[in-house]
């Protein structure tokens, strides 16, 4: 995110554009709390996780007062046009504020899910992913030296895009998803087949809206069907959200940052700018909250690897 953020307010000033960061998001803009920026204010972020402007789920947002309040304060500071950076929330934010009140504003997909359609990759997916399969290579050494199953539990909300793209990078056993019905009995017969094959150790992802109720139900399951293996659980949590973020992610935040100024300045409103096949491209915020993009779980034909 702070790379878009640099690309944004730089590519802004570039312009002859004022620009002012909004600090906590929708709540930072219902208390006025706003900082002018500049070239130097953008320094030196590139490469930090999370977001210099901090950012919060905002309640009173949700209310016709709170948006009041919003405008007010935008007003207030001569604030004609609006980057919203996030996921389904945002937006859902973004589109009721700009038709109430006809403020243009652009959308930028930030979020590690991946869940939003009209863009192949959201920010902080790429950087989670490889949190994701650098804990699991780690986990991997204990796995192998101690012949164990690991259930290590990601995250993805009610998706399973985390799950299965680190899945496959992590060389995992099994893959539990919430886009497919999970089936213990299946997954201990897997397991027990690989035994059979040689297997000493075994990795299953569980993505945390997995249907199966979370890795600790899972291998509470597996347990009961395959009482001599020996398990573990590993849940990875808010480790993944954090971290120097990807190259991949760098340039993405820098793309669609910048791609969301240009936007603003084409005389785009409510609409999202996103990358689909390295192109930059625009949809209405709307398809991007109402449209679902799909999981291609192609992606682990072949590979032994089974997807439940
Ligand atoms: O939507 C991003 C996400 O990280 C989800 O994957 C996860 O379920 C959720 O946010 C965690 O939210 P919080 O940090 O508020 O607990």
């Amino acid at each position: 995110m702070n790379a878009c953020v640099r690309a944004a307010v730089r590519t802004g000033l570039n312009n002859g554009l004022q620009i002012s960061g909004i600090w906590r998001g929708y709540e930072g803009m219902i208390d006025g709390d706003f900082m002018d920026m500049n070239s130097r204010s953008v320094s030196n972020i590139i490469q930090r996780g999370g977001t210099i402007l901090k950012s919060a789920r905002s309640k009173v947002f949700k209310t016709p007062e709170g948006r009041q309040k919003a405008f007010d304060q935008l007003q207030k500071r001569g604030i004609d046009a609006l980057v919203a950076i996030g996921g389904d929330g945002t937006f859902t934010g973004a589109t009721v504020f700009q038709e109430e009140f006809n403020v243009p504003i652009v959308g930028v997909p930030g979020t590690i899910d991946n869940d939003l359609y009209g863009t192949d990759f959201t920010l902080g997916f790429d950087t989670a992913v490889s949190n994701v399969v650098d804990a699991i290579d780690k986990i991997r050494d204990t796995a192998a030296s101690h012949d164990r199953v690991f259930f290590i539990e990601v995250m993805g909300r009610d998706t399973g895009f985390i799950g299965l793209a680190a899945g496959i990078a992590g060389g995992a056993e099994a893959i539990l998803l919430p886009e497919t019905p999970t089936d213990i009995q299946r997954l201990a017969d897997e397991l027990a087949k690989g035994a059979k094959k040689g297997k000493t150790s075994s990795i299953v992802i569980v993505a945390e809206g997995d249907d199966g109720g979370g890795a600790f139900e899972v291998a509470k399951g597996i347990r009961g069907l395959l009482p001599d293996y020996d398990t573990r659980v590993s849940v990875l949590g808010h480790t993944q959200r954090g971290g120097t973020p990807t190259w991949n992610d760098r340039v993405l935040g820098t793309r669609l940052g910048t791609g969301a100024v240009n936007a603003l300045l084409a005389g785009h409103s409510g609409t999202m700018v996103g990358l689909i096949g390295n192109q930059l491209t625009s949809i209405p915020l709307k398809a991007a909250i109402d449209q679902k993009k799909e999981l291609n779980l192609r992606m682990a034909e072949h590979l032994e690897c089974l997807i439940l």
